[in-house]
């Protein structure tokens, strides 16, 4: 059993209470690599943010648990390092599936862990988050729990279509399940095409694609069922234009991928939204950097001259999101 406290990790518990009543969200950025993780410690040791780690299913197969817990302790020091005396730095299971995975990383260092049972009967969502919630919380680890489904379809976690979350739902699944924070459907969703062509209108000025608005008053009778109770945001990467133009111009093809106005996720901030996911824009910052590496010195071949200006990129992504769309700067000692 390896305890999160003696890696120096904290769980959510402080920070979402904080960050619902402060108006902010805390940021909540998937990594896989060596890379991200130093760019995401930098961008939230710079800004004194406090920052979750995500960890997916995905991810630990891409990267081996017993790594990434190393890497998230190292992660813990190396901020400590930077002159960030108290790092609040949480590691969080992002879609566990199984009892037997969030238990997994209950007893090997997660100091949070997310149960996904969105997709099941109502009764064997409850029934599958109370167990996980039962046996984290003996070990002082947090758990969030989803109600409603996410469109979009990516690596694991996919879903075809979309049924927005039931505000009617909201008390009972939080009062018998003893979840501390809920994931909810409001129109997000994962990867970097959230929306068809069709579903966007044209701005004539700038020629972009502009997508629907989320469902605010989905949001807001949640937080009228529940108020002050932690929301989560997943599938909330802006899908920043410019890295898709310079992808697509130097050899990629990402074709009208299109993600979340930031302004949206600064409105969503501002409400019971203390946590919100962020994927797909680092690895669309990671690709653009390592593109433009290869396009003008195509000669390179030392990973670090294309990995090193990688991170550069993710590290400017990663505090302009807690900056400019979060609001967290500041609100860790
Ligand atoms: O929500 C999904 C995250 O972006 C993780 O994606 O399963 O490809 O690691 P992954
Ligand atoms: P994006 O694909 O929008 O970055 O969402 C990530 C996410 O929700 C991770 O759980
Ligand atoms: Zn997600």
């Amino acid at each position: 059993m390896v305890d999160y406290k003696s890696l120096g990790l904290v769980n959510s518990k402080e920070m979402f209470a904080k960050a619902v009543h402060g108006g902010y969200a805390i940021p909540a950025f998937n990594f896989n690599n060596m890379e991200q993780l130093q760019a995401i410690i930098k961008a939230a040791a710079d800004t004194k943010s406090p920052v979750i780690l995500q960890v997916s299913k995905g991810a630990r197969n891409y990267a081996n648990p017993i790594l990434l817990r190393f890497m998230a302790q190292g992660a813990v020091e190396y901020a400590k390092s930077l002159g960030w005396e108290k790092p609040e730095i949480v590691l969080h299971l992002d879609h566990g599936d199984t009892f037997e995975t969030c238990k997994d990383c209950v007893d090997n260092g997660f100091s949070s862990v997310m149960i996904d049972g969105s997709h099941l009967p109502y009764e064997e969502n409850v029934a599958l988050t109370k167990k996980v919630c039962d046996y984290a919380h003996a070990h002082g680890v947090t758990v969030e729990g989803e109600l409603g489904v996410l469109a979009g379809v990516e690596d694991e976690v996919s879903s075809d279509h979309h049924t927005y979350t039931d505000p009617n739902e909201v008390v009972d699944f939080v009062e018998r399940t003893g979840v501390d924070s809920l994931a909810i459907s409001i129109g997000t969703s994962h990867g970097a095409y959230k929306f068809t062509p069709e579903q966007c209108t044209l701005d004539e000025k700038t020629g972009r694609l502009v997508p629907p608005p989320l469902a605010f008053d989905v949001l807001e009778a949640v937080e009228a069922k529940i108020p002050g109770f932690p929301i989560v945001l997943h599938g909330s990467s802006s899908v920043p234009q410019e890295y898709v133009d310079m992808i697509n111009s130097m050899g990629g093809k990402l074709p009208n991928a299109i993600g979340i106005p930031e302004e949206e996720l600064r409105k969503a901030a501002k409400m019971d939204v203390c946590k919100i996911n962020i994927d797909s824009d680092s690895r669309l910052a990671m690709t653009a950097a390592v593109r433009k590496v290869f396009t003008e010195k195509p000669g390179e071949f030392d990973p670090r001259k294309y990995l090193g200006p990688a991170r550069d990129e993710m590290e400017k992504l990663y505090k302009h999101k807690i900056v400019a769309v979060l609001g967290s700067d500041g609100k860790a000692e």
